[in-house]
């Protein structure tokens, strides 16, 4: 039988060797990480189970419960050091990766990513507040927004944050509070960038393209010279420009498009209104592959190719190269983890499809009912077993539309069988809900063998931790 799973298993077999995190094999050190449909470390042990980072993913799943989010150590080590590694081979000048972490904030997350060097891209105080507890600097933290409040931007500022300004609002707002502040001793200049919006379309999702013209971001081309303007008569300390045109996205083209669009900016920024800039950030949007027929370009050609056309393009202006900036989330993160869930019930409806139930779904994944998303998965406790039946694994949820993977060939499974997920380590925790009051799952982190938990899995009392119940309603509760 033609199955999915032999050609997963193939991968996992040809490419992947068991390790350690100090000892790394080269030949997981050259794989792209946002090109595997599994974590680097990912192999079929001698009991027929999956093991991520030296950890049997049943075994974790007993320890920890289910659904469980699975994070390989390795994968997001190699996946920051390819990035960093990449800048440095093929781009002359200063460059800084930082890391997008709305894909997945928490202390782990920022903490690993930091400690490989890497800075990050934050989106509110709470994103703020993890990056700083994780231990980075606030120097390398730059907040975003297209409607930062009051409060948010004092903590930035407060913080030692760089902020990227999206719209008149908010600079207005920031240049009121640098020309109130600009009298005291300890007056800082707010350190800022400009968010601008390249006008460059990319094929992704409608949803999660922001490079167009017409988007909610940045400032939009026309007003351009009035901002610089605007900037060069403010007591701001404005760095440089930044652009990101979209999220997953698999051509090389845009990106490579981005340093001439953005050049001219530049110049015309020191040229016309004296602003001395030095930064330029590039955004981030490097696809991962999710399915078999998904086919990104890794790491480092995406890194080569955006140095390449920010190379070129500051050349043929005559300008010095500035410090390159660049701001992936997905690639860093998405193929690092799993989901492991626990199969329940099946439903077969005769001459249409059988449903394979999962303990968790849209709450701990919605990607599939937000962006049509497709996933892969195997049964964790039996790798080998043939693919005998087509399934639609439906989540838990109140809601039809609540389906994880339609149309996936798996083995026979029975009730408390452990059903993988992968690439869930992107835009699956960080935008996890408690519909229907399910308790948000444990994450872990594994390597080496070891596995420690990131975030404890929420209680039932958790659920009502923020609920208020008022006095006069009292007399109709029991307990
Ligand atoms: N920089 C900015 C300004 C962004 O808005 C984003 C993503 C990134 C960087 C990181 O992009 P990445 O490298 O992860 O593609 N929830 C959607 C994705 C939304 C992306 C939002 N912005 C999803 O699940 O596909």
């Amino acid at each position: 039988m033609t199955t999915v799973l032999p050609s997963l298993r193939q991968e996992t077999n040809s490419t992947i060797q068991p390790n350690s995190l100090q000892n790394k094999t080269s030949s997981l050190d050259s794989l792209s990480p946002n090109q595997q449909l599994l974590p680097l470390t990912a192999i079929v042990n001698s009991k027929d189970h999956l093991e991520i980072g030296g950890c049997d993913v049943v075994d974790l799943v007993s320890q920890y419960g289910s659904p469980l989010y699975i994070l390989d150590e390795v994968s997001l080590r190699t996946a920051c050091q390819q990035y960093r590694d990449a800048f440095a081979k093929h781009y002359q000048g200063q460059a800084q990766v930082l890391y997008a972490s709305k894909a997945w904030s928490c202390l782990a997350v920022c903490a690993i990513v930091g400690s490989e060097g890497l800075g990050i891209d934050v989106v509110s105080a709470g994103e703020i507040l993890t990056a700083l507890r994780a231990g980075v600097s606030p120097s390398l933290i730059y907040f975003h927004g297209n409607n930062k409040s009051a409060d948010e931007l004092s903590y930035a500022l407060e913080s030692g944050c760089t902020i990227v300004v999206d719209n008149w609002h908010e600079l207005k707002t920031l240049a009121h509070l640098a020309q109130e502040q600009s009298l005291e001793v300890s007056f800082n200049a707010p350190r800022i960038m400009l968010r601008l919006t390249p006008g460059i379309e990319c094929h992704t999702h409608e949803y999660i393209q922001t490079g167009h013209i017409d988007s909610k971001f940045g400032f939009d081309p026309n007003e351009i010279e009035a901002v610089f303007a605007f900037v060069a008569e403010s007591s701001l300390n404005c760095v440089g420009i930044h652009a990101h045109i979209g999220s997953q996205i698999f051509e090389l083209q845009p990106h490579q498009d981005i340093g001439g669009v953005m050049v001219q900016w530049f110049k015309l920024a020191g040229d016309k209104y004296g602003l001395k800039f030095s930064e330029l950030n590039i955004g981030g949007g490097l696809g991962i592959r999710y399915v078999e027929s998904d086919d990104p370009p890794s790491i480092e050609d995406w890194i080569k190719t955006v140095s390449a056309g920010v190379t070129d393009a500051f050349a043929t202006a005559g300008l010095a190269l500035p410090k390159l900036l660049c701001e992936p989330g997905r690639s860093l993160v998405g193929a690092t983890c799993v989901t492991a869930y626990t199969i329940g019930g099946s439903k077969t409806v005769p001459d249409i499809r059988t449903y394979i139930t999962v303990d968790g779904g849209m709450s701990d994944n919605p990607r599939p009912i937000t962006y049509q998303s497709k996933y892969r998965a195997v049964v964790a406790n039996q790798m080998s077993s043939s693919l005998s039946q087509t399934v639609t694994i439906a989540g838990k949820h109140c809601e039809s539309g609540d389906i994880l993977i339609k149309d996936i060939q798996l083995p026979e499974t029975k009730a408390g069988d452990i059903l993988v997920v992968f690439g869930t380590g992107a835009y699956n925790y960080s935008m996890a809900s408690n519909y229907n009051r399910l308790p948000k799952p444990a994450a872990v982190v594994v390597g080496s063998g070891e596995s420690s938990l990131i975030i404890k899995r929420e209680t039932r009392e958790d659920l009502l931790r923020q609920d208020c119940l008022p006095e006069r309603l009292h007399q109709f509760t029991k307990v």
